[in-house]
């Protein structure tokens, strides 16, 4: 039997979903049932009815959707998938800031451990960071972890943003030279960029776009070529989506590993022997959950 086949009678005989980040491999998206950016994933993940969710993606992603829909099994194929960036501030670093500016409220990244989020008052993705955040009643707000989306942000709102210092290594490395290499390359491109990547290269492109974002804005958009300013792995998903038009990478070598662990052997694997469960303490995801709920009343 093709591994292809295998997944999915597991699915129907376990009455199991499978969810996948947009930056997944390719081979992944063939047994997903949807495939999305962080937001999405969320709202889909809070609505499943199955038993199993098999989430394709990274850890902080898992424990959002365990969050979310905590009756259900939540299985994690890439045990070991992380976020770099998630891993840089915990709750203890939260409380530090707090004691610092006492009169702000703290906005997490959804890109943070459900331990972090239970020290937030409200979260957001890169889909709905400058909108939240603006419908927030305090002016003071401390954003943590990622200081580029922190920046964006502050650029887009009125409030006063109080920035950590953690960043995507995969979008931060993405730098002046390459977007001037490439308007030369493709001088009628539009480019579209995540807010993860540093104020000063967003400042030179068009689009400011989370994954799925850059999806629609592409449908929309008068343009033959267009240039994408992410991980290189949501070129797979846009040029399924938009096949019509041509893609090029701002950066070819934009690559996160941990989001690149998953196999179908894994998800294969994880669904036959219901591995790698994703387990939060009770009152951990109570409390993180306060801030996951705040951030989809908001937006
Ligand atoms: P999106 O919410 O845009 O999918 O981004 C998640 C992420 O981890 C980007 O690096
Ligand atoms: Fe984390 Fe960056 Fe990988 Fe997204 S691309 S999961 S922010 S390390």
């Amino acid at each position: 039997m093709s591994i292809l086949k295998e997944i999915n009678e597991l699915k129907k005989n376990k009455n199991a979903i499978v969810l996948a980040h947009n930056y997944q491999p390719e081979e992944i998206y063939q047994v997903a049932d949807f495939v999305g950016d962080s937001l999405e994933l969320a709202k889909v993940a809070s609505e499943v009815v199955a038993d199993i969710i098999v989430f394709c993606g990274v850890r902080f992603m898992a424990e959002t959707a365990k969050i979310l829909n905590p009756r259900k099994k939540v299985l994690l194929p890439a045990a070991n998938a992380g976020c770099q960036m998630a891993d840089m501030v915990n709750a203890e670093k939260v409380r530090e800031l707090r004691e610092k500016f006492p009169n702000a409220i703290v906005a997490c990244y959804v890109n943070t451990t459900a331990e972090t989020k239970t020290e937030c008052d409200v979260c957001v993705t890169s889909a709905n960071a400058v909108k939240v955040i603006n419908s927030l009643t305090q002016n003071q707000i401390i954003f943590v972890p990622d200081k580029n989306l922190g920046s964006f942000v502050a650029k887009n709102s009125k409030k006063e943003i109080i920035l950590a210092d953690g960043y995507c290594y995969v979008h931060d490395c993405i730098s002046i030279e390459d977007v001037e290499i490439v308007r030369e390359q493709y001088p009628d491109a539009p480019i579209l960029i995540h807010p993860e990547s540093k104020r000063e290269v967003v400042d030179m492109c068009d689009y400011v776009c989370s994954t799925s974002q850059m999806i629609s804005v592409s449908k929309e958009i008068d343009a033959q070529t267009i240039v994408v300013g992410t991980e290189v792995g949501m070129l797979a998903k846009l040029r399924q989506e938009v096949p019509e038009k041509i893609f090029v990478p701002l950066k070819s070598n934009a690559l996160c590993s941990d989001m690149k662990l998953t196999t179908l052997e894994m998800v294969r694997d994880c669904l036959a022997f219901e591995k790698n469960e994703i387990i939060l303490d009770k009152e951990v995801m109570e409390k993180a959950k306060v801030c996951i709920d705040r951030m989809l009343l908001l937006s």
